[in-house]
């Protein structure tokens, strides 16, 4: 591909710096994108060898790609190389027939829909938290994975994954991993037999597996339960022919995967943070037990669960599981007044919105007091978008909303989590933000528990 150079570029760094700027971007862009805001400002831009990127980090600009300008772009080269595992799925197809298959799978993601699956989310939590004994160390982001991989697979597809939890969970880490070296994934080829790209194929293969096996269940049985799954295999084309097995698989995985692994990672890092800031625990918990005296939370307690939205939402904000996007213009453009050629690529990253102090008053700290007074209407639209936006937004938002908040509770009234100390809790930023080793936590069984157990005898 040739290298467009428009008139009008952009501050960036010297072409002299871009191969280093590349090594240190794809060696640690947590570190390394918030110091191009600083220096260069809210678009800037560079070249990895033949690909010009420009970095957009004001919430306007933002605005501008993913909203006003959206049918100029399609989805960055990260998703595109993750095409063997992703296909022709929701998060990676284009145009008339992504706009399709997403009219096809909407209804199992309105409210009323959503609604109905509360209980089987506060049932996982409960038989989770049953198993935890006073004292315990355990890997609480394997925990949250398994909890979230069995809710979405009972909500979505009616299907029971006990059995296969460990095996998605390792397979989700060499994918993981394969994808959290830009440089490499960028410069080798998929077909190349290199370990990782080994690894990642036989994770693709298993999943393939496991997903194949609920479609095949479900068409023996015959049975339309109303789900997701029942959904796609109902769907017809205008000319009446169904979606091939392969159509089917491919927006199964893509759900299946973007359901868990996401709210995992959301709740994983809110249980580090509230382990590290014991007044804010103090303050959750006090709402837990004063909100739900011992009960079992359910979704009409959600909205008096205020302070409880709020550490979540904090949470997202300090650690989005979506850490950033990207996105390549498929025509000529213009963002922040800049003309941004076709075949250019764009990133949005909400790890450095997120942060940002023109935004956020002391942005590095946790407080999910700031979101009360209802500051989200107050801030530009893209100041916070850890659900993306426009068009391509999260089909899952209110899923995992709803999720986060109903398993918070229903963890955090009758646990607490302490990390366990020296073991290294380290963000990897992948296709999501997870923690590279795991997060270690010992749980304590909340004194308070007494008082829940006097009020539901
Ligand atoms: C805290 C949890 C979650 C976060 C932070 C999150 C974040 C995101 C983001 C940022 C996007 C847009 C990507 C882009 O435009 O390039 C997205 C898309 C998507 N998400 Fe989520 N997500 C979460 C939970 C879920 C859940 C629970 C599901 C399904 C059950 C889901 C399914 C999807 C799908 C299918 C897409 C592609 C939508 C489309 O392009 O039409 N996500 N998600």
């Amino acid at each position: 591909m040739g290298i467009p150079t428009p008139d009008k570029l952009p501050p960036g760094p010297s072409p002299e710096s871009w191969t280093a700027s590349f090594k240190n971007y794809s060696r640690d862009p947590l570190a390394y994108m918030p110091g191009l805001v600083r220096d260069y400002g809210d678009i800037v831009t560079m070249r990895y060898y033949n690909f010009r990127v420009y970095f957009v980090s004001h919430p306007d600009f933002i605005e501008q790609v993913l909203v006003t300008h959206n049918r100029k772009f399609m989805k960055g080269r990260i998703l595109r190389k993750n095409r063997r595992l992703f296909g022709d799925g929701l998060l990676t197809s284009e145009g008339d027939f992504w706009l399709r298959q997403r009219r096809l799978a909407q209804p199992a993601f309105h409210r009323g829909r959503v609604a109905s699956y509360a209980d089987a989310m506060v049932l996982f939590a409960d038989r989770l938290v049953g198993e935890w004994k006073d004292g315990d160390e355990r890997d609480i982001h394997a925990e949250m994975m398994r909890l979230t991989l069995q809710i979405v697979a009972k909500t979505l597809f009616d299907a029971d994954v006990d059995r296969e939890a460990r095996q998605v969970g390792h397979a989700l880490e060499a994918i993981m991993e394969l994808n959290s070296d830009f440089r490499k994934l960028m410069l080798t080829p998929n077909w190349l037999p290199t370990p990782r790209n080994i690894r990642a194929a036989i994770a693709t293969r298993r999943l393939d597996k496991i997903i194949f096996r609920f479609i095949e269940e479900r068409r023996t049985s015959g049975k339309d339960t109303g789900d997701l799954l029942s959904m796609l295999l109902a769907a017809r084309d205008e000319d009446g022919s169904r979606m091939t097995d392969r159509q089917l698989r491919d927006e199964a995985i893509t759900i299946f995967l973007a359901g868990h692994e996401t709210t995992a990672n959301a709740l994983s890092w809110t249980w580090m943070l509230l382990s590290q800031n014991p007044v804010v625990e103090a303050k959750l918990h006090a709402e837990l037990d004063s909100v739900l005296a011992g009960r079992t939370p359910s979704l009409d307690d959600l909205p008096n669960l205020r302070y409880t939205g709020h550490v979540i939402t904090e949470s997202m904000r300090l650690y989005p599981p979506a850490w950033g996007m990207a996105r390549v213009a498929t025509e000529d453009v213009e963002i922040g007044g800049y003309p941004i050629p076709k075949g250019c690529g764009v990133s949005l990253a909400q790890w450095v919105v997120h942060r940002d102090p023109r935004w956020f008053e002391a942005p590095e700290e946790f407080r999910p007091e700031r979101w009360e007074g209802d500051l989200l209407k107050k801030l530009p639209r893209f100041a916070y978008f850890p659900f993306g936006g426009g068009p391509r937004q999260c089909i899952g938002n209110n899923f995992a909303v709803m999720e986060a908040g109903l398993l918070l509770a229903a963890i955090a009234q009758r646990f607490r989590i302490r990390l366990v100390e020296g073991h290294p809790v380290v963000p990897m930023p992948s296709i999501t933000l997870r923690p590279r080793y795991g997060i270690r936590g010992r749980v304590e069984a909340r004194v308070e528990v007494g008082v829940r157990s006097a009020v539901a005898d």
